[in-house]
């Protein structure tokens, strides 16, 4: 998979470096690349914002930077898909997780301040595939800390990225459930035991406990996603 992300803070995706990025490098999963918006300006102060037009508060990303970067990234044919973090977009999760981790080519844009002139939206939602992307019902500072969630949550179900595969199966989200509890030796600490089943060598009995532990835990603590919730 090829991921290109623009942002005028590009040392904000360092922090792939750390273990993410180098695995599937190392791996040949992954070509990562990060370009910085002010590049693509052409003023001695490498101007990205102007004031809102019409007025009001805060600041707009201009469209001819944006325009520039996104022209030299979607050239190559790749039938890229663009995404853009916004509070106002879909709301991601696993499932999204799964749609993006099939493609072939993610480029992220990364807003700032009050966001990006509407037309770079509407120019590339007419040229290429464009969506926008939430990570959740909150406002951040800017795109960056979303595209390094994303990237992060579908960079590791690029295959051969998780060391055990059927770790992915069986975590929280996955089949739209919580993922069971899971417990290591000691057998006892401070009291609190492995439950008893767990140690009991039945894999058919450990298999239905945890898929009971999956559907209490997620009644519990996440009814929304059984549809239980009112
Ligand atoms: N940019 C600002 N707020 C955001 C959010 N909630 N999700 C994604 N990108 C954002």
């Amino acid at each position: 998979m090829k991921i290109d992300v623009v942002s005028i803070f590009p040392v904000f995706f360092n922090v792939l470096e750390l273990s993410l990025l180098g695995k599937a490098r190392a791996r040949g999963m992954l070509d990562f690349a990060v370009h910085d918006l002010r590049d693509h300006t052409h003023d001695k102060h490498r101007t990205v914002d102007g004031t809102p037009a019409g007025g009001g508060a805060g600041m707009v990303m201009k469209a001819e930077p944006w325009g520039s970067a996104l022209d030299s990234l979607i050239a190559g044919g790749t039938d890229p898909l663009l995404i853009f973090p916004a509070p106002a977009g879909e709301v991601f999760n696993q499932r999204l997780a799964h749609e993006l981790a099939a493609e072939k080519h993610l480029i992220f844009g990364c807003g700032r301040y009050e966001g990006i002139d509407q037309r770079v939206f509407d120019e590339y939602t007419a040229r290429a595939r464009v969506k926008l992307v939430s990570l959740g019902d909150y406002v951040l500072n800017g795109g960056e800390v979303a595209t390094v969630a994303i990237i992060e949550a579908v960079a590791r179900l690029l295959p051969g990225m998780v060391g055990n595969p059927e770790s992915l199966v069986e975590e929280s989200h996955e089949g739209g459930m919580l993922e069971y509890p899971n417990y290591t030796q000691p057998a006892v600490w401070r009291g609190r035991e492995i439950p008893e089943v767990l140690r009991s060598g039945n894999h058919a009995a450990i298999a239905k406990w945890r898929a009971e532990q999956r559907l209490l835990r997620t009644r519990e603590l996440r009814p929304d996603l059984l549809g239980d919730a009112d």
